[in-house]
């Protein structure tokens, strides 16, 4: 297959849909790669690098839209909407149901586009979400703790305190994907550390994994109020699954903590679990209420870029390889994860809650392919 890698160009987008690594897989399994010149060179893959994986490097993104599937991190933006060609394969995050503009363009293109956000494995997980959830859980830590210094806003505390003084409070609020890696970098770094959970199996799997030296809490609104009105640090890491966070942290508990004290709101991409909650940027990652120094970044990710590039691309490369070596009509049919990412397929919306949120007619993707 021809296989284009294009360079990102949404703002502050550095990730990169294929490594050198990966590329060099595709070519040794028989298939040309294309990657956008400068396509990964701001997380230190080069040009050089992916040649010598048997790439070529095209000047364009025209050039690299000539591919017959195109394997990227991010939604389409505009200017590459007529870079499509009919029979294309789309494979990277789409997040189509908000989107109709891109929806449209994907639908009159006739392209067949997988959303990496949609893909699902045979336990019912989403295998190329997971890895984003557990950076951004290990992120949260590490800007909780910076924040917590008197230089940012923060109380002057070091997370893990020294021999002689006590360690810091953390508080997590929700204990998945974000919620468990969260715990493990701050237990890492000594915190004295809590977890609320409102799934009591969840709080059983997560007592046996740290054992006694992490708490779990069932998640109330009371044990909310009291567990956070003594924290230094709180991470906000609650999903109900396709649906706003829930808004478990009000104004009157956040007044309830001492100066200094910082929240984390990891579930701000979801609207936040905050009341006080509002979307930060990398460029200015914090604001101060009551007091409490909010950190509410929308694409923590994004901060690590490379990490997130090796991550990413080590739960897309089995998929993208299979749509490679079998052809993107036998991929689909043979792999059932593959076939739920599958939101658009030649001119039919394939995902029920696209064609719900904007108004098109849904076809089954197993009806659409046969
Ligand atoms: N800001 C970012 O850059 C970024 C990056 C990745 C993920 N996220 C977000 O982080 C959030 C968590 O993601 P995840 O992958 O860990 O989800 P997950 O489904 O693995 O975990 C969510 C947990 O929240 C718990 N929960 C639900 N309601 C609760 C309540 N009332 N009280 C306590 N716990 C409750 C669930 O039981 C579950 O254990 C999501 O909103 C996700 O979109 C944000």
């Amino acid at each position: 297959m021809f296989i284009g890698i294009p360079k990102e160009i949404k703002v502050h987008e550095y990730r990169v849909g294929a490594t050198p690594e990966m590329v060099q897989l595709f070519t040794q399994n028989g298939h040309t790669v294309v990657v956008e010149t400068q396509a990964g060179a701001a997380i230190g893959f080069l040009d050089q690098h992916y040649i010598a994986a048997g790439a070529t490097i095209a000047k364009t993104a025209a050039e690299v839209y000539k591919a017959e599937m195109i394997i990227k991190v991010k939604e389409l933006q505009e200017s590459e909407f007529p870079l499509l060609h009919e029979g294309q394969v789309l494979f990277c995050y789409l997040h189509l149901a908000p989107d109709p503009v891109q929806t449209e363009s994907l639908v009159k293109a006739n392209v067949v586009a997988i959303a990496y956000e949609t893909v699902v494995d045979s336990k019912g997980r989403l295998p190329l979400l997971i890895p984003m959830s557990e950076i951004a859980g290990r992120i949260s830590i590490q800007v909780g703790a910076t924040a917590l210094q008197m230089d940012r806003g923060g109380k002057g505390l070091l997370l893990g305190g020294v021999p002689g003084v006590a360690s810091a409070k953390v508080a997590i609020i929700g204990g998945g994907v974000v919620g468990t890696e969260a715990a493990r970098m701050a237990l890492g770094l000594g915190a004295n550390v809590i977890v609320l959970d409102r799934d009591i199996h969840r709080l059983r799997e997560l007592d046996a994994l740290f054992g006694p030296g992490m708490q779990t809490l069932y998640s109330t609104p009371s044990s909310i109020a009291k567990t956070l009105k003594d924290s230094d640090l709180v991470v906000g890491s609650v999903l109900v699954p396709g649906k706003t966070a829930p808004r478990l942290v009000t104004k009157e508990i956040i007044k309830s903590m001492s100066p200094g004290s910082v929240f984390v709101d990891v579930a701000i991409d979801q609207g936040g679990c905050s009341e006080t909650s509002r979307p930060t940027t990398h460029a200015n990652p914090t604001y101060i209420v009551d007091d409490v120094v909010h950190y509410c970044v929308t694409n923590m990710p994004g901060a690590c870029a490379r990490t997130s590039t090796l991550a990413l691309t080590n739960a897309t490369l089995p998929y993208a390889l299979a749509i490679a070596n079998k052809g993107y009509k036998r991929a689909l049919k043979e792999n059932n994860s593959l076939l739920h990412g599958l939101n658009v397929y030649r001119g039919k919306i394939t995902n029920e809650h696209v064609a719900h949120d904007l108004g098109y007619a849904y076809v089954a993707p197993e009806t659409a392919i046969a």
